[in-house]
Parts: C-alpha cells; structure tokens; sequence
C-alpha cells in the first residue's frame, strides 16, 4: 500500500537527468523565444482547422441522436472558456514544469508530489493526450490533403480515404452507406485512411533521425500556419453578413441553453492541448526554470487571441450549420467563393498539422523514456540510440500505434477521448501543486502560482466542468483505458518500479 504512493525525491528526478543516463541538452540560446514558437507549433493545428466546426455545428450520430449541441457565432464564448480553464492549468504547470526540469511531463511531476500510482495514472492519460491526440491530428490532416489533392484534380478513391470508424459513427447516409459499398476481404470491409496513416509514418522516420532537424522544421512551419491563419481572416473578413450572427448564441446565454457554448468548449479545448508539451522538452532545454513557464503562457496567450479572431470570421462567413463538415476553414472559404484562398488554406493547413504532428510524436516518445527508466515498463523502452541519443524504441512504438489507430479512426471520437484524457491529467496536476506547496513549502521554486489556494482549486474545477461538456461515450471509453491502465500497472510496474528495487525506505 505505501509503494503506492510512495514519491521519486526531486534530487534523484534531477540526478537521473545527469550523465549517460539522460537526454542530450541540445536546444540552446534562444530558448525563450523557441519555446514560444514551439508552443505555437505544438498548439495551433486541428482544433481550429477540424474540431471547430464540430463545435459551431454539433454532431448528430448514426441513429439521428444528438452528440453535441452547435455553439454557432457565440463559438468565441467556448474558445474564451476553454482558455481560462488552459490558462489556470498552464500556471500549474508552470510551477511544477521548472521545479523538476524532467522529461516525461506531469508523469515526471506527479512521481515527485503524488506518488507512484498516480503516476502511472497520469502518464497512462498523456498516451491520451499525446498519441491519441495524434490520430485526431492525422485524420484531419488527412482531410486538408484530400481537399488539396481535388484543387489538382484528384481525387483518392473513398475507401483509401475514409477510415472505417469514422463511417459507422456518421450521421451522413451516404459516408455510413461506405460499410456497404467498400470492397471487402474475407467479410472484413476495407475502408482506411491512408493519407493519414503516411503522414505519421513520415514524421516517426523524421524524428528517428534526432530531435534538431525537428525543432527547425517546427520553426519553419510555425510561420506558414501564422501567413495562412492571418489570410483566412483578412480574405473571410471582406465576407461578413450580419445574419449569419443571428441568433448569435442559438442555444442562448440561459443556464439550458448555455450546452451550445459549454459542448463547444468541451470539444475545443483540443484546439490548446500542447502548451504543456513544451515540458516534455525541459530535460533537452538549457535554463528551464527561466523558459518554460514563459514559453507555455506565452504560448497559451497568443494562440487564444488568434482562435477568437478566426472564430468569429469564420462564423460571419457562413451559417453556422454549413460548418459540419472535417475541413471547415476551407468550406467557408469556398462557399463564399474563394475556391482558390480557400486551397492554399488547405496546404497551410496540411502544413499546421505536420507541425503538430512532429511535436507530439515528439513528446510521447519521451514519456514512454520516463516511465520505463523508472522501471515501470520494460527497460527496452529506455533504449537511447548511442550517437543521435534519442530514445528510438519508443519513437518507433509510438509511431506504429498512432498510425495504425490512424488508418481506422474517427476524428470527433478521438478528440473527446484526448480531451477527457487530457483534461483528467490537468486535474491532478493542478491538485498536485497544492500538495506540493503543503509537503514541501521550502522547496525552491523558480515559479511560483499567485494565489495557489484559488487557482489551483479553480483550475481543477474548470478542467472537471469541460470534461463535463463532452459526450456520455468519451466517458465510457475513458473509464475503459483507465481499468486496462490500472491492470498493467498491477501486472508489471508494481513489481518492477526502480524506487521499490532501490530500497529507498518506503514512507
Ligand atoms: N492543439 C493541437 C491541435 O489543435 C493538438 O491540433
């Protein structure tokens, strides 16, 4: 029972960093700023691209009942309210992130404040946020190339398009009517998204070959996202009519009514996921404890500003209901008849989520890192590749599972799930600084959170009321992955963890 929350000290958090043991610190001056743009590169991707249609629409399912109720124009409201709950979370995070510069995110921080199971808990649910989050990313990617490869005049046959989920969840007869319709082997019908499937199996191999080349091609694709958001705006802008804003908040501002901006907010909070990814760099950056938390609400800030501003456009543009379709910024702009802004829109977008993609695959790797030097999954996944030192089995691993999850999968299945994932790690994290502070008050910490009483009890109840606003299913599911966690670790990482084999007397 004291094994299961028995906390790693800080100093041997920080000394296992140390030496051969731990991950190259290669990302140098600068770091402030790179960090920033990094946040950018990890933020900005299918949320607003994908996800924010759903929200403004709603989503029916297969059998004609309602998934989620459409935020329409009042979207802004769920982006507004998605942030605080981000922006409390992130000085958390914060605080956590610099006074344990670790790989492996809230799984390293919680190991250090609540315990080993926790932990595992936690580092169970960034697979969530990081791997499942990716397959949401690949699928919508794979949705802006398909529009993109049309604007040349292609068009991939549906059954090499579409992934199989994603067919038997769509209210659409004619996307569910591809079960029937898509060639099958053996009674098994062969619907898969190949497009998405490659883009990962691209990045995995790019990220094989080390972490530098990674972060300056995130750089680069973080100034093509911001171009092409900023010509969505100015072109969508010239576009505005007053009556699509009416009824600006179609489910009203009523205690009911607010389900419409509540759901969409539950739903967008995908569009912030990865502010907090920057920590998983903090073992390869210099002076985190300066960089970090400049770097996550910076990043936080910046990127809330620019969803309200395509938010509102893109809402002015069209009805809000015309927004039910996978690469929404691309069908406002061709309504209103920017076919061609609207494919060049297609191409950043492409371009976005690769970024996303890259920093992701990027960051679960390094958890996997964590929990298997720690002794809770097998040593194999702590192997580091002896010249470029990135931990390559797990970069592999991660890169076979989101691409096969990728080729069958539904994008608005899996957001939820990395929302409610996500979401669920936020809570303890934020819980986690306030048992911090009462175990450990002298403790330095190069950030503090102001008013740590509030804010952190705020952010936890934040976090838990949009994990509210997501669909009964994305609870179900969740629940699942947590049992399946909870006998793995009772399986294996009880029995193997370092600190039970390192007879540190357990408190
Ligand atoms: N925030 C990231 C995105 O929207 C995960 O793609």
């Amino acid at each position: 029972m004291s094994q299961l929350f028995q906390r790693k000290p800080i100093a041997a958090l920080v000394s296992d960093t140390e030496g051969s043991k731990g991950l190259k610190r290669t990302l140098r001056a600068g770091d402030l700023i790179m960090l920033a743009i990094g946040a950018i590169g990890a933020v900005i991707g299918a949320g607003i691209f994908g996800a924010i249609g759903t929200a403004a629409a709603g989503q029916i399912g297969p059998h004609g009942e309602v998934i989620r109720t459409g935020a329409g124009p009042a979207l802004i409201f769920s982006f507004l309210l998605s942030a605080g709950a981000c922006a409390l979370a992130g000085l958390c995070y914060a605080e956590l992130a610099s006074m344990i510069p670790q790989a492996g995110s809230a799984y390293a921080y919680s190991y250090a404040t609540l315990g080993e199971i926790v932990a595992w808990i936690i580092g169970w649910d960034l697979i969530l946020e990081y791997a499942v989050g990716n397959v949401a990313v690949a699928i919508s990617w794979g949705d802006y190339f398909n529009t993109l490869l049309r604007g040349f005049g292609v068009t991939l046959p549906y059954w090499i398009s579409t992934g199989y989920r994603r067919a038997l969840l769509s209210a659409d007869p004619q996307l569910h009517g591809m079960i029937g319709t898509a060639p099958h082997i053996a009674g098994i019908p062969i619907l898969v998204d190949l497009p998405a499937f490659a883009i990962v199996m691209l990045i995995t191999w790019l990220l094989l070959r080390g972490a530098r080349e990674s972060a300056t091609a995130n750089n680069i694709m973080v100034a093509i996202k911001l171009v092409v958001l900023s010509l969505f705006v100015v072109v969508g802008a010239t576009h505005l009519k007053a009556a699509n804003y009416h009824p600006f908040a179609p489910n009203g501002f009523t205690p009911n009514g607010f389900t419409g901006i509540h759901q969409g907010a539950a739903i967008v909070f995908f569009a912030y996921i990865g502010f907090d990814a920057i920590s998983t760099a903090a073992e390869e950056t210099l002076n985190p404890q300066r960089n970090l938390p400049i770097g996550i609400l910076g990043g936080l800030g910046i990127c809330t500003v620019i969803y309200m501003i395509v938010g509102a456009v893109l809402t002015g543009m069209v009805p809000y209901k015309e927004l039910a379709v996978a690469d929404p910024l691309a069908r406002a702009l061709e309504l209103t008849g920017f076919k061609a802004v609207g494919w060049i829109v297609a191409l950043g977008a492409t371009v976005s989520m690769s970024a996303v993609l890259l920093v992701f695959q990027y960051g679960q790797p390094r958890i996997f890192f964590a929990m298997a030097r720690d002794g809770l999954l097998p040593q194999w996944a702590a192997k580091i590749h002896p010249r470029t030192r990135i931990p390559w089995a797990t970069t592999l691993l991660t890169g076979i599972f989101v691409a096969l999850w990728s080729l069958v999968g539904d994008d608005a299945e899996t957001y939820d799930l990395t929302n409610i994932g996500t979401l669920f790690a936020f809570i303890l994290v934020s819980l986690g600084v306030l048992v911090l502070r009462y175990k450990e008050p002298e403790r330095h910490r190069p950030f503090r959170v102001p008013l740590v009483w509030p804010v952190s009890v705020l952010s936890a109840a934040g976090c838990l009321f949009l994990m509210k606003g997501l669909p009964d299913a994305a609870w179900e599911r969740f629940g699942f992955w947590l049992v399946i966690g909870l006998a793995l670790y009772f399986a294996y990482g009880y029995k193997h963890s370092g600190l039970r084999r390192s007879g540190i007397p357990l408190k």
